[in-house]
C-alpha cells in the first residue's frame, strides 16, 4: 500500500503495520487487559446518531476553536505520545511540524525521544508539555521550569498512569525499552530490515525529557522501571494544586473521568481537563470518555476547557464530541500509524483528510461553524 492510496484510519494502520516490526506495531495498537475499552471507545461514538440540519447557507465554514487560551485552526490537537523515534526516525520532528501546518496544538510527552525545546523550534503552533508526577519533587519543579523556558504554552499533567497497564500483547513479544525481545520478538525485527536499517542508520534513541534519569543502555532504568520506581502513586490533589500554582499559566488534566474529580480540578484552578482512558491502554473496563462527556460538560464545562481523547477515527467522531460540548478532541493513533508509516507526509495526509472530513461533515450537518454544533444534533439509540 502506498501513502496516497491511504483513505482512512484502517489504511494507515494497515501500511504501518506492513512498515513496522510486529512488537512495535503491537506497541502502539495494543491496549489493556481484554481490550475491552480500547474497542469500546470508538463503538461509542457508533451508537450515536447525527441529525443534520439543511438549506443552512453553508458555502464557507469556520472549523477553529479556542481551547486552553489558544486558537486552533482545527478541533483537533495531536495527543502527547511515547517513543515516536521508534516508530519513524523523525518521530516528534515530524508531527511537530505537521501540526504546526494545519495550524494546531500538538503534544511532547515526557518519554518522548525528541525534546520538547527543539519540537518548540520546529512548530508555530502551541505546544503541550505532558508530564507524569515524580517521587522527585525537584525534578518535577524542573521540569516545569524548562518547559516554561521554552516557550510552551500548555501544561499536561496525566492522572491516569500512576502504575503501567496490563499490556498483554507487549509481554507476549517482550516489547520493553530498552528492549529486551523473546525470540519471536527478534524473529519479527529480522523480517522488516528496512525499519531496522532507519533505525540503526538515524541519532541514537534517547528521552531527551529524563536525560540523567532514565539509561536508554540499559543499566539504570528500563521504561517500566520509570513507572514502577520513580513515578509516585501518593501523589494528591493537594501535590497538584501546588504545581498548578507554580505554573501559573494554562494547566490540564489528562485522565479525568468522574464528575467529582472534574469539579476538584476546577477547585485547584487548572484550566482544562482532558477527558480519556489512555486509550484503553491503562483500565480496561473504564467508560469511553465520549459516554462521559455530556455529564461532565454539565458539571463543569462553563467553569473549564473540558476536551476528550479515545477511539477518534473519523471528522463525524469528531463533530459528535463537539456537538456534546467538547471544546477540542484529541487524535492519539490517528496520527501514530499514519507516522509511522510515512513519517511526515503521512502525519499531513491523516491531518488534511481529516480536516476535509471535518469541512464536509460540518456542510452536511448545516453547521457553519463549532458553535452551531448543538445536542440536539444527537441522538442516542
Ligand atoms: C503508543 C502510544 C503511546 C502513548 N504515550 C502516552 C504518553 O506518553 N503520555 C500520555 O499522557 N498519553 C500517552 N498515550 C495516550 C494518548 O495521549 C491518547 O490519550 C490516546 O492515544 C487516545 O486514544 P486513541 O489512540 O484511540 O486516539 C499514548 C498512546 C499510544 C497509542
Amino acid at each position: 500500500m502506498r501513502l496516497n492510496q491511504c483513505q482512512n484510519f484502517h489504511d494507515f494502520r494497515r501500511m504501518a503495520r506492513q512498515r513496522l516490526p510486529g512488537p512495535i506495531f503491537n506497541y502502539i495498537d495494543g491496549a489493556a487487559d481484554d481490550e475491552t475499552t480500547y474497542r469500546r471507545n470508538t463503538q461509542a461514538f457508533e451508537a450515536c446518531d447525527l441529525v443534520p440540519d439543511v438549506l443552512r447557507g453553508v458555502a464557507q465554514v469556520d472549523m477553529s476553536v479556542s481551547v486552553m487560551g489558544q486558537k486552533l485552526a482545527l478541533p483537533v490537537y495531536c495527543s502527547p505520545t511515547a517513543l515516536q523515534r521508534l516508530f519513524h526516525h523523525d518521530g516528534e520532528r515530524a508531527v511537530a511540524a505537521a501540526a504546526g501546518k494545519f495550524g494546531t496544538m500538538f503534544g511532547v510527552s515526557s518519554l518522548g525521544t525528541v525534546s520538547l525545546e527543539e519540537a518548540r523550534k520546529i512548530s508555530g503552533g502551541p505546544q503541550v508539555y505532558q508530564f507524569y508526577f515524580h517521587k522527585d519533587r525537584g525534578l518535577n519543579r524542573d521540569m516545569m521550569a524548562r518547559a516554561k523556558k521554552a516557550g510552551v504554552q500548555v501544561m499536561m499533567l496525566t492522572v491516569d498512569s500512576i502504575t503501567g497497564g496490563n499490556r498483554e500483547r507487549d509481554k507476549r513479544t517482550g516489547f520493553a525499552i530498552p528492549f529486551r525481545l523473546n525470540l519471536a520478538g527478534i524473529a519479527q525485527f529480522a523480517i522488516k530490515p528496512a525499519w531496522a536499517v532507519n533505525y540503526v542508520t538515524h541519532e541514537r534513541f534517547r528521552l531527551p525529557q529524563l536525560d540523567g534519569h532514565v539509561d536508554m543502555g540499559g543499566g539504570a532504568m528500563s521504561i517500566s522501571r520509570y513507572f514502577t520506581d520513580m513515578l509516585d502513586p501518593a501523589m494528591s490533589w493537594d501535590d497538584v494544586a501546588a504545581m498548578v500554582k507554580e505554573w501559573g499559566g494554562q494547566f490540564c488534566l489528562k485522565g479525568i473521568m468522574s464528575v467529582e474529580d472534574a469539579r476538584r480540578a476546577v477547585d485547584i484552578g487548572c484550566t482544562g481537563i482532558v477527558l480519556s482512558n489512555h486509550g484503553g491502554r491503562q483500565l480496561d473496563g473504564s467508560r469511553s470518555a465520549f459516554d462521559q462527556l455530556a455529564e461532565i460538560v454539565d458539571a463543569v464545562g462553563d467553569r473549564i476547557d473540558v476536551m476528550m481523547d479515545g477511539g477518534v477515527q473519523r471528522g463525524t467522531h469528531v463533530l459528535k464530541a463537539l456537538a456534546l460540548g467538547a471544546k477540542a478532541v484529541g487524535l492519539g493513533r490517528y496520527y501514530l500509524f499514519p507516522l509511522a508509516a510515512a513519517g511526515q507526509p503521512g502525519v499531513e495526509r491523516a491531518l488534511d483528510l481529516m480536516r476535509i472530513e471535518i469541512e464536509r461533515a460540518m456542510k452536511l450537518m448545516g453547521c457553519r461553524s463549532v458553535s452551531d454544533l448543538q445536542r440536539r444534533h444527537l441522538r442516542f439509540r
